[in-house]
């Protein structure tokens, strides 16, 4: 690898700060060097003696922590790569992109970034997706930037993509602003290299994992309008909707605002009913089956990430893939919206409201 003269000089400037605590966000677009730098940096402070963490708020190129999560670890060791740096603790996102999930990546990377300072560290590197074109790119690291309270942003820039920010920011008394070129060096990726990157993740993980039997009664499904809003009692779902429809072979419905969600074992095939004003939505247990889930405690914190494998309504069973902790039964599963087989072949990211 070459290190650029500036990257080096960047290093030697954050290097000196002497506060006891110290936050560098490093912002880019896409395949602009952001995590080589942070790993460069990562590497230089620790050694300097300062405790230092890195968050990894990349969903789809995770280095800590698995695809759809925001990991953080505290460097103990010399590494050639930040994937060596062990994940200590990570927040469920659930998609592999933030776009559509703004809200849950900001709030997981403070959660995260407080972590690391409730572990004493005195260095924390945030490194960042690539997401910075149009609103929602400025939106993320806007909000990112006033909920992290950075001492030093690290922006690393091609053709002026990062404009809008640099001129928000270098406004700010109490932010430094280190703007580096992207070195001609710098590889980009295609979809595929990326695509294969998250199975890489996924299939070195699947190994760790058995299949857990979790009970409906035991554990409270969340982030899909499944189990959501009022339970529909069946006498009023005969009598509202088309006889045509017979209500006896549904295993449960949800109303949840304007929409009723009604988990079947087959659908009427318009999918979507308009009855009485309210939207009836269909839709099969398979439809929540090989889904990324995030296991979670009654607080919310994550303890294993999972992959749905058989929701028995009947039985009131979801068997999920996961890794088993005997110490800590999951309370919450909270569905994301990245679905892979159960061998870590990625199937694709679904909508928002798909679930
Ligand atoms: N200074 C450098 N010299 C040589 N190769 C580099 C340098 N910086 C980065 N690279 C290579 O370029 C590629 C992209 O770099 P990197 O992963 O750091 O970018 P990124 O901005 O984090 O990408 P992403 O948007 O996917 O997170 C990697 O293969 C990396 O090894
Ligand atoms: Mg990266």
């Amino acid at each position: 690898m070459i290190i650029p003269d500036e990257w080096a000089r960047a290093v030697e400037h954050i290097q000196q700060d002497d506060r006891s605590l110290a936050k560098v966000m490093v912002v880019g677009a896409i395949d602009t060097g952001k995590t080589t730098f942070c790993g460069l940096l990562a590497k230089s402070l620790w050694q300097a003696g300062w405790r230092t963490a890195v968050v990894d708020a990349d969903l789809g190129q995770s280095d800590i922590g698995l695809p759809t999560t925001i990991g953080v670890g505290v460097v103990e060791n010399w590494f050639d790569t930040l994937s060596e740096v062990p994940c200590r603790s990570a927040y469920f996102v659930g998609n592999v992109s933030p776009v559509g999930h703004l809200l849950q990546t900001v709030t997981g990377t403070r959660l995260m970034v407080d972590k690391a300072i409730s572990w004493n560290c005195q260095r924390i590197i945030l490194d960042t997706d690539g997401l910075v074109d149009g609103p929602s790119g400025w939106s993320l690291k806007y909000h990112l930037f006033q909920l992290v309270q950075p001492d030093w942003i690290v922006m690393l820039e091609r053709h002026e993509e990062l404009a809008s920010l640099k001129a928000l920011w270098c406004r700010s008394e109490k932010v430094k602003i280190l703007p580096l070129a992207v070195p001609p060096s710098v590889r980009q990726r295609g979809r595929e290299e990326r695509k294969k990157f998250r199975e890489d993740r996924f299939k070195a993980y699947l190994p760790l994992c058995q299949f857990l039997d979790l009970s409906l009664q035991e554990v409270r499904l969340t982030n899909a309008s499944l189990g959501m809003g009022r339970m529909v009692p069946l006498e009023e779902m005969r009598r509202l909707l088309p006889s045509s429809i017979d209500p006896e072979s549904f295993l449960g419905a949800w109303q949840w605002g304007r929409k009723v969600t009604v988990l079947a074992e087959s659908v009427p095939s318009a999918g979507i009913l308009t009855v009485n004003d309210l939207e009836w939505i269909f839709r099969t247990p398979d439809e929540y089956e090989q889904v990324v889930v995030g296991l979670l405690d009654a607080e919310g914190n994550l303890l294993e990430v999972g992959i749905t494998f058989r929701l028995d309504w009947h039985r009131q069973r979801l068997t999920v893939l996961a890794p088993r902790k005997e110490q800590s039964a999951p309370s919450i599963v909270y569905f994301g919206r990245y679905r892979i087989t159960l061998s870590g072949d990625e199937i694709g990211t679904l909508p928002v409201d798909a679930l």
